[in-house]
């Protein structure tokens, strides 16, 4: 990963501010409402930003919002990079560089997925205490810069656990049940076919979706802590008797909103850092 490049668009961001964020944000397929609630809000479309590769899914805005959030600095993504769409992992992954850059020590990553685990019902939110990337790849493959991070990152508690237990404490403070478990990275664009979902779960997934992995490594490889939250927006193919749409996963998105903001607000307002 070429620095002058996370450089170029680091400082094009920084010009435009007046503070420094501490908390990242991706903000997954129909998750993005939170970033309208950040207060003095500077935005920025990806498609300014120098190197910054451009979004193409509906459900997905394509722009930085910068602010406060509950007294805290954030910087968060409305719309983030398919491996799906045809873009490196690198691509993938940049954006997570340069909010490294511009100051994040914390980062909080959302997605809506399908639930693998049998227990869990669409609109539930899951929070990620591990992942299984079956993406057939790794952003860190390639010349490693040490000033980034190591050669040969551990990952075992790359979702951080204080993190996990912070996030069960203010569910419980908050009345909302939530599920925990383990995410599979998947490439898409294609749903899993029923065998899939059999397999994933025979080998400890829980929910299933397309992006997060990439961007969760890149994190740990730079020191980043990480919470991760699923929106369990549908069940994997072959549970229910029913096909898989991305409207089903918009629609689920919508109806747990109030819930999925009460929730990374109360997160991020006593976020331990
Ligand atoms: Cl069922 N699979 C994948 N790979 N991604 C999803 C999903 C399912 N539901 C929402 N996103």
């Amino acid at each position: 990963m070429d620095q002058t490049l996370i450089k170029e668009a680091s400082n094009y961001i920084q010009e435009k501010l007046a503070h420094k964020p501490t908390i990242g944000l991706i903000l997954g397929s129909g998750l993005g409402v939170l970033g309208d609630e950040i207060e003095n809000q500077t935005t920025i479309p990806y498609s300014d930003i120098p190197h910054f590769p451009e979004s193409t899914v509906s459900g997905h805005k394509g722009q930085l919002v910068i602010g406060t959030l509950e007294g805290k600095q954030v910087i968060a993504m409305q719309g983030r990079f398919h491996f799906y769409e045809g873009y490196t992992m690198q691509q993938v992954t940049f954006p997570v560089r340069v909010m490294k850059d511009l100051g994040i020590e914390s980062i909080i990553v959302t997605n809506a997925a399908g639930g693998i685990n049998e227990g869990f019902e669409p609109g539930d939110l899951m929070v990620i205490t591990d992942h299984i990337n079956n993406m057939g790849t790794n952003p860190l493959i390639g010349p490693n810069n040490e000033e980034l991070g190591a050669r040969f990152p551990d990952m075992s508690k790359v979702y951080d656990p204080e993190y996990v237990q912070h996030a069960s404490q203010c569910a419980k403070e908050l009345g909302l049940t939530i599920r925990q478990g383990v995410y599979v990275g998947n490439t898409g664009p294609v749903y899993e076919t029923p065998a899939e979902v059999r397999m994933l779960r025979t080998l400890g997934g829980d929910a299933v979706g397309m992006s997060t992995v990439p961007e969760v490594v890149v994190a740990g490889h730079a020191g980043i802590r990480v919470l991760g939250i699923s929106c369990i927006s549908n069940m994997a193919a072959g549970i229910l008797d029913q096909p898989l749409t991305h409207h089903e996963v918009i629609e689920t998105t919508e109806k747990v909103r109030e819930d999925f903001l009460r929730f990374v607000k109360k997160i991020i307002s006593t976020l331990p850092n």
